[in-house]
């Protein structure tokens, strides 16, 4: 494909799958369907750098790979593995899949990423205040925002409920499937979650990313918080298009 500095190539890594398109970073569309891999479990660092490399080539892509990781990653180190290989932790992903892939690769937060499309092309787009962006899949993801800037790193996935039990365990896209759960089950203990986030967060907006944003018409009547609560428009893209549009950041 012919380099255009405002394409770049988003990646979003998920505890399911891996998936990918090249994004026009001034719109923050993408310029094609996404093409998504399977993740393997427990996969390596350069079994990931691999499937990132399958996903540029692809697109016939070469430039600059902006890329979001489901752990918390600080100047590009991994230093979390709750949904994927262990071994992950420790890693230098920016040194690690730029060397196996011949160019300049910034990884990120996945739900930071997310976050940061919805806050500069989505339904957070200039909103004043603090923006939360919480991504459903196989974990529980947040992307923290004040007046549009990111705090990175935040881990709301993690806090531990009322209840005794950490959030993503509790109420997972991956919970509802794994103990078979109705949505309005599951809806009620989602609602919980939020309930609880509400408490300690107070968030002006909260956006509902991953992919479990375009079923939101299964759990909605569930949901009674004060916050207003809203799917993410960029539905399950936001991770690829924030990907993008951080790594024009760096
Ligand atoms: C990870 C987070 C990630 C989230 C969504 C959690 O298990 O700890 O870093 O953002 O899953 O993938």
């Amino acid at each position: 494909m012919e380099n255009n500095i405002n394409h770049i190539l988003g990646i979003d890594i998920g505890g399911s799958g891996i998936k990918g398109s090249i994004v026009d970073i001034q719109s923050g569309k993408m310029l094609f369907e996404r093409h998504r891999i399977p993740t393997p479990p427990n996969a390596k660092s350069e079994k990931i750098a691999e499937i990132i490399g399958e996903i540029a080539q692809f697109f016939d892509y070469q430039g600059v790979i902006g890329c979001g990781f489901p752990a918390v990653v600080q100047n590009g180190v991994i230093k979390t593995a709750a949904n994927i290989g262990k071994s992950n932790i420790g890693t230098n992903a920016n040194k690690l899949f730029s060397e196996i892939l011949n160019t300049k690769v910034s990884v990120f937060n996945d739900a930071d990423a997310a976050g940061y499309a919805a806050v500069n092309f989505g339904v957070g787009k200039g909103i004043k205040g603090t923006v939360l962006m919480l991504t459903i899949g196989t974990g529980i993801g947040s992307g923290l925002f004040i007046d549009g800037k990111l705090v990175p790193n935040t881990e709301f996935g993690h806090i531990y409920m009322q209840n005794g039990l950490i959030g993503e365990k509790y109420a997972s896209d991956f919970v509802r499937k794994n103990e078979d759960l109705s949505w309005e089950k599951w809806g009620e203990r989602f609602n919980e979650y939020l309930t609880y986030i509400e408490k300690l967060f107070n968030p002006d907006l909260i956006i509902i990313g991953g992919g479990t944003s375009k079923k939101i018409a299964n759990f909605q009547h569930k949901i009674n918080i004060k916050t207003k609560i809203v799917p993410a428009k960029l539905l399950n893209n936001a991770g690829i298009i924030g990907a993008a549009c951080l790594a024009a950041t760096k």
